[in-house]
């Protein structure tokens, strides 16, 4: 793909917007996608495959929270496909781009006099001929009746993307620390990890094997069944649940231990569990070393 020209510098840029909106509001087409973003999914239309990318970060927050982060960007590409006969059997494979489409979550309502702003989302259409070049005049006419019925899930057709799905494989290496994180290049900082385990969690949770408290020990945890700690007597909750404490779902419940699994102990006991992300990556990665 060409690179994009760079933003009309004309009108003051109020905040980052990851460099990809310009200071009315244009949504440009991000220019790094292909090479460095997630495939959420595909759709085969018509003779045409519908390919869907987000940044590994993005993704990792909706599957951790089941909502599009402030500033997600979706890209939709349609190519052409050809087809015919290959060894594995009867095949169809992409050819030129047709168009990309393009949305940015905005929670914030931003750009109230941009018609290519609302319900939550910036808008925006590129041929595949003229990348540079935003064609779409208003989102309501151009987008929205055709996303209504994805209106209940944020305008989006989620369901049409396994990968958003908390269960599916996480996408990049296997300390799968990376994606919940974002920032895989680290080593696990299970020096933090501790301290916060000393802070947050020890009240309640020992690290040692056996030890069982107000809350079940920790020890061995990371990948173990919920519910299945030997002589704790947990909640109906909590053994019902039927969980794996994996990077996702132990970044769920810590996120927020009410709303994970409805009705467990914890959720009465310390409902606001732990905000920030990289504070529950630190904890997760300690948690890992518990064995
Ligand atoms: C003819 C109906 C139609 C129109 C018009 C349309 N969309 Fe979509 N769009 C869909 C459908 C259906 C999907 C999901 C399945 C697919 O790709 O066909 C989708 C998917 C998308 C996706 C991928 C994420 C998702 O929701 O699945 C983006 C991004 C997107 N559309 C943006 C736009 C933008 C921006 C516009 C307006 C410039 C627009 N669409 C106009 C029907 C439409
Ligand atoms: C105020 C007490 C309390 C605090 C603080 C607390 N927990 Fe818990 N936690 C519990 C209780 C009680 C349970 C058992 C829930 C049930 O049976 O419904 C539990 C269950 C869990 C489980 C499920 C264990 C299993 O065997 O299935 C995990 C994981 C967990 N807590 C992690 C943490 C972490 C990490 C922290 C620190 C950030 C923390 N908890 C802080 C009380 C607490």
């Amino acid at each position: 793909m060409r690179p994009v020209k760079s933003l009309d510098k004309t009108a003051p840029i109020a905040e980052n917007l990851g460099g990809l909106v310009g200071g009315k509001g244009e949504l440009l087409l991000p220019r790094d996608f292909a090479l460095r973003w997630s495939h959420l999914g595909s759709v085969f239309v018509n003779d045409e495959f519908h390919n869907t990318y987000i940044k590994p970060d993005d993704l990792a927050y909706y599957r951790a929270n089941s909502k599009f982060k402030d500033k997600t960007v979706l890209v939709k590409e349609i190519r052409s496909s050809n087809s015919g006969r290959l060894t594995t059997g009867d095949a169809h494979w992409g050819s030129g781009v047709k168009i990309w489409f393009v949305m940015m979550k905005d929670e914030k309502g931003r750009f109230k006099d941009n018609p290519l702003w609302g319900n939550g989302w910036a808008w925006a259409l590129y041929k595949g001929d003229a990348p540079d070049k935003q064609v779409a005049t208003d989102y309501k006419k151009d987008c929205l009746s055709c996303h209504v019925p994805a209106q209940k899930t944020d305008w989006v057709y989620i369901d049409k993307y396994p990968a958003l799905t908390a269960e599916a494989p996480v996408p990049v290496g296997n300390s799968s620390k990376a994606p919940v994180s974002g920032n895989s290049s680290e080593a696990p900082d299970t020096g933090r990890g501790k301290s916060l385990f000393a802070t947050s969690c020890q009240g309640c949770h020992s690290d040692q094997k056996g030890e069982n408290g107000v809350g079940p020990t920790l020890f061995g945890v990371y990948e173990r069944k919920s519910g299945s700690v030997a002589g704790y007597d947990y909640s109906d909750a909590m053994k019902a649940a039927s969980v794996v404490w994996e990077d996702v779902a132990l970044n769920k419940h810590l996120a927020s231990p009410k709303g994970f699994i409805p009705g467990n102990y914890m959720g009465d006991s310390f409902p606001s569990g732990v905000a920030s992300q990289s504070d529950r990556s630190a904890l997760i990665d300690y948690l890992k070393t518990l064995k």
